[in-house]
This record gives C-alpha cells, structure tokens and sequence, in this order.
C-alpha cells in the first residue's frame, strides 16, 4: 500500500469512528447483499447513507424520489431524515429484486413511508404531478442520466433538489481510455450537459464515487 493509500485509508477509518454508527438493519442487509447478491458494492453503504440522511434531515421535504432501489439500502437511509408526513417512493426496475427490498423494507421502522415501484423509471416518472418532488435521487442506469434528469425536473417544485450518484466514476471521467464504455459516456454525456444547463444549480461533491448535488432555479 502506498503513503497516499494508507492516509486515505486511516481517514476513512477516523470519519466512520466519528460519526454515526451504521444501523443494525443495514448491516443486516449488507452482509446479506454480499453473500447473495451480484454486484453488492452499488449499494451506497455506511457513510454516503448517513450523509443522504443528513441531507434529508436539511431539506425537510414532503415528497421524495429514488430512483435505482437495487436492495433498498439508500431508501431506508433517505426514509430515516424525512419529516413527519413524508413519504418516498423508490423505482426499481428489476422485478426479481423485489423479495430482497420487502424484507428489508417490512423490518425498518421506515416502512410506511416508502412506496416501492417496481418498472422502468422512464415510464413511471410521467405518472407524477409536475412540481410534486422536492428531492430526487438518481442512482440508476449511468447511460440514461440525463434521460432521468429531463424526465425529473419538471417534477421537482421551485427550489427543490436533485442529486446524482457516482458522477465522477471511479475516476474514469478523467481517463480518455474509458471514453467509449457507454457508463463511462452517460456520466461524461451527464456532467458535460449539466455544466452549462442554467435552468438549475450545481455542485459535485468529491464523497465517494462522485454525488452532484443540483437545485432547481
Ligand atoms: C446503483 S444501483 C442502486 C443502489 C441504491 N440506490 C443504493 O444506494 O443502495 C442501481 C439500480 O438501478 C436499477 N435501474 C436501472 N435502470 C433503471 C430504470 N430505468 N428504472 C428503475 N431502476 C433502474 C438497477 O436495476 C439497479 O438495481
């Protein structure tokens, strides 16, 4: 391990030490998604579910959407911070995730504010009332980021709140190698658009794999 991982290593260590615990339940889950699941790592874990829980908490919102459930890790941390009376509703569009997420969903103490969709985000979102959002959460397909954001925006209110996960990709933004993944495009395709787009506000937060926070003009 180099210098530069080691310190990167110990800080990780000292920022978990010093904030809140992981909740039971979402250990649960976790060690659950890694002995049974592909791809357990999408799951945003320990401090980037804290860190949306803090957010929600801030924002106080009434109505939020999630979209890319996968096991319903970040809904349940996005439920935790919501104000009384209000709800999320989280898309998944993998059906054959849907026992996973019940279980984890019928145990929290969160359930009765989440509602679970399952199908394609895409054609879920023109089902809401415009403005009736005031945080969403992208965390879906990279390649259709900037499908979700227009299909999104008109339906989050004035002065509400979009973030997007993993905007900086493991770093492969910066890496012209990786330019022709089409993950990798969606996310560059995404950042490249959103840069100039002036109907919103933006700032991308180095948490992570990258989370851009934007806020609707
Ligand atoms: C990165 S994972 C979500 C992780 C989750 N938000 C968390 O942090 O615990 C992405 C999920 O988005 C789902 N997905 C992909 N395309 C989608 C779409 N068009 N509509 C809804 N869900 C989609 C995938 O099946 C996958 O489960």
């Amino acid at each position: 391990m180099c210098i530069m991982d080691a310190r990167e290593k110990y800080i990780e260590e000292y920022i978990v030490s010093h904030s809140d615990p992981e909740p039971l339940l979402l250990k649960k889950l976790q060690r659950d998604a890694h002995l049974h699941l592909l791809r357990p790592r999408m799951i945003a874990g320990h401090l980037q579910g804290r860190l949306l829980k803090m957010f929600v908490h801030m924002i106080c919102p009434k109505h939020v959407l999630e979209i890319g459930t996968y096991t319903g890790y970040s809904a349940i941390c996005l439920a935790e911070g919501l104000p009384e009376g209000g709800h999320l509703y989280t898309i998944e569009i993998n059906d054959e995730m849907e026992d996973f997420i019940r279980k984890y969903l019928d145990q929290s103490e969160q359930k009765e504010k989440i509602s679970l969709l399952i199908g394609d985000a895409l054609d879920i979102i023109p089902t809401f009332k415009d403005n009736f959002f005031d945080l969403v959460f992208i965390d879906a397909d990279k390649r259709k980021y900037w499908e979700y954001f227009e299909a999104v925006l008109p339906k989050v209110s004035t002065g509400g709140f979009i973030f997007v996960d993993n905007t900086l990709w493991n770093g492969k933004v910066l890496n012209e190698t990786h330019i022709r993944d089409p993950q990798t495009k969606g996310i560059l395709d995404f950042n490249d658009k959103l840069a100039i787009d002036d109907r919103v506000e933006k700032v991308i937060l180095p948490i992570r794999d990258g989370l851009t926070l934007i806020r609707k003009k």
